[in-house]
Formats: structure tokens, sequence, C-alpha cells
């Protein structure tokens, strides 16, 4: 399978940094094509220009492959820390820039944009690993664990993505190496199960 990874992390030596290097070796090793993208790294440009959002525009390069890759894509993993209840800025603005209309959804002939979109993503299932410092218990209760809300409906099942699954990693501030070393084996299970390995015969 064609498999797209998007990391969102400043920080080369973090956890978020750990997790993605081990889904993408996981993945590779289980037979897929794997497009990996560590958005600090490249220095996505997070910043929609006047004009882009709409039908006719030229897109740049860096965008014009960001959105070939995602629409080509069989599955999606994408990796982030929580940030205010958000995913940090940059990759927001891969959302707003990559996941545009004729790419990741479109308005059924007649709506002019008032009415509910099709998504056109072909990708089967995506999945979304997260980090925190929140509780869980405190995430669900006192802010309504807003990422889940974000990715599974406002982002992926308006793209047309019909299996999602989310882990949120946590709390990370207190956590020992022994707990991330078993953090990061449940990430390898979790993206095994929903992209299991190729058969080569
Ligand atoms: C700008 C910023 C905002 C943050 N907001 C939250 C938050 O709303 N909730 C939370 O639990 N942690 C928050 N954190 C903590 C990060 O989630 C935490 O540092 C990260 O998950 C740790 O992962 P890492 O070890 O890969 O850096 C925030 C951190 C930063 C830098």
């Amino acid at each position: 399978m064609k498999l797209s990874i998007i990391l969102a992390h400043p920080d080369k030596t973090s956890f978020n940094h750990a997790l993605a290097a081990r889904v993408v070796n996981t993945l590779k090793q289980a037979g897929h094509a794997i497009r990996f993208h560590d958005l600090y790294k490249e220095r996505f440009d997070s910043h929609l220009p006047a004009g882009e959002a709409g039908r006719e525009t030229t897109l740049p390069p860096a965008i014009r492959r960001h959105c070939r890759e995602i629409a080509e894509a069989d599955g999606i993993v994408v990796v982030h820390p929580n940030w205010w209840g958000a995913p940090p800025a940059i990759l927001k603005g891969w959302v707003d820039r990559v996941l545009r209309a004729g790419v990741a959804y479109r308005f059924v002939e007649g709506d002019m944009g008032e009415g509910v979109p099709e998504g056109l993503l072909k990708a089967r299932a995506a999945i979304v690993l997260n980090t925190s410092n929140t509780r869980a218990e405190r995430e669900f209760r006192i802010f309504g664990d807003p990422l889940q809300r974000i990715w599974k409906d406002c982002i992926f099942a308006l793209c047309g993505v019909r299996l999602f699954r989310r882990r949120m990693f946590g709390v990370m501030v207190t956590s020992t190496v022994r707990q991330r070393e078993a953090w990061l084996r449940e990430a390898e299970r979790l993206v095994l199960k929903a992209f299991p390995p190729c058969r080569t015969d």
C-alpha cells in the first residue's frame, strides 16, 4: 500500500520524532511504500495565501506534490503533540492547503459550498498518534477531547476516510523510558493492524 506519514514536531529528540521513526520503519518492513514528511524539517509553509483556496489557482510545486501524494495514499498516519487542544500551526496549515477542494472533498453540482461535501480521499484508513501532558480523564471531562472531533469528524470523515483510529500517549512529562518503549511498541501494533504486511506472493 502507498502510505503517507506526516509529522509535526520541531524537536528531533522528541518522543514524537521517535514515534514517527518507529511507524515509518515498521510500515517499511511490512512492505508498504512510504511517503514521509517531517513538516518542520522541510519548512512547510503553513500560510494560505489570498486566492489559493479558490478553484482557479496555480499551486506552488511543493503544495502540488503534497496534494498529489495525499490523493494517491491508501492510508494516512499523522503524528503530533497536543498543543492547546489542537495540532501545531504548521500542521493546521498543511490541512488548510493540502486537503483542499478537488483533492480531499468536493461539493456536489449546484452546491456553492453551503451543503455537505463529498469525500474524495481514497485512503481507507487514517491513524492519528498524539502526545499530551494531560491525563485522559481530564482531557475528556474538562476539554471534551477536541483532537478527536477535529481529526475524526471535521477532517477525515468529511474527506471520505472510513476507518479512523487515534491514540493519545501520555502523560509525557512524567513518563519513564520503559513506558515510552512500551508506547512505541503499541504504536507498531496499531499501525500494523490498520495496514497489515503486504503479501509478496
Ligand atoms: C505550545 C504548546 C502547547 C501545549 N498545549 C498543551 C495542551 O493543551 N495540553 C497538554 O496536555 N499538553 C500541552 N502541551 C504539552 C505537549 O503536549 C507536550 O510537551 C508534548 O506532548 C510532549 O511530547 P514530546 O516529548 O514529543 O515533545 C503543549 C506544549 C506546547 C509547546
